[in-house]
């Protein structure tokens, strides 16, 4: 099955939006494995896809720990998701998506300050051909965003000015990207980003709970996702907050 079509199927059944990032901080690298497989079980059925980042690669590594990660995911039905946010040449990020891509993640995400032409044009094309799943980041969710992602920019094509993030939700669209990433401390880029793109590309938002977002903002503003770390994560009950959380509705 297709990323997109995975994620929603899964979302309906679960009837849950919550990706689960799964950003376990444990010095030691056995049991921080043993903690995140327990943890991702333990939450299967409270979340529609898990996402992992930097926290357990730079630990655990690809093939030797995280790849076991994604195959529990798989097990248990789930797609995973590799934050990476793509950021460098074509060559280099062809070299990067290629692994992620072998070590059996389902989607990846990327930034589209690098571009389409010899810069994210190869990834999209791999991932067509594997059927994986591509995410621009469009606004990143935390305070400083705003000096970068809200710049005016010029449009060479139109010579139109408009702010940086609509450039880029524009960009996800013509490159039919499988969802793009709004933060969900700032609602009313959901909603402008949502108006930008169309009702046919999904939109993920990081950012609920302790980055200060609130979930019912962010989905009644036209998120699909909620990518959910460190509120789930660092609760007591982890499948209690996750439960929580899933009851948000539009
Ligand atoms: P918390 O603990 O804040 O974790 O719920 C959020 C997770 O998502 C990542 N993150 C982002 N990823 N765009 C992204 O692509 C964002 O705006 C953004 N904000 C947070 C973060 O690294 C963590 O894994």
């Amino acid at each position: 099955m297709k990323f997109r079509e995975w994620v929603k199927s899964r979302a309906e059944r679960e009837g849950s939006r919550i990706i689960l990032a799964l950003d376990l901080h444990i010095e030691d690298r056995e049991v921080l494995l043993e903690k995140s497989l327990k943890m991702l079980r333990a939450l299967s059925n409270h979340i529609c896809a898990v996402k992992i980042n930097r926290h357990l690669t730079l630990p655990l590594g690809l093939f030797t720990g995280v790849v076991k990660l994604v195959e529990a995911a798989h097990s248990v039905g789930l797609p995973a998701i590799m934050d990476c946010k793509l950021n460098d040449i074509g060559s280099t990020n062809l070299a990067i998506a290629s692994n992620y891509f072998d070590a059996e993640f389902d989607a990846l995400t990327v930034s589209p300050y690098v571009g389409w032409e010899k810069g994210l044009d190869s990834v999209f094309q791999l991932a067509q051909e594997k059927d994986k799943g591509v995410i621009p980041v469009i606004y990143l969710s935390h305070p400083g965003a705003s000096k970068s992602f809200e710049l005016k920019v010029l449009d060479p094509l139109t010579g139109e000015t408009k702010p940086q993030y609509l450039y880029f939700a524009e960009m996800a669209r013509e490159w039919n990207a499988d969802g793009v990433v709004v933060g969900a401390t700032r609602p009313e880029k959901i909603a402008a980003v949502r108006k930008a793109i169309g009702g046919e590309i999904p939109i993920y938002s990081p950012g609920v709970g302790f980055q200060g977002g609130r979930a019912e903002d962010a989905l009644k503003s036209g998120a699909d996702y909620l990518i959910v770390g460190r509120s789930i994560i660092t609760a007591k009950d982890p499948v209690v907050a996750a439960e929580q959380l899933k009851n948000h509705r539009h």
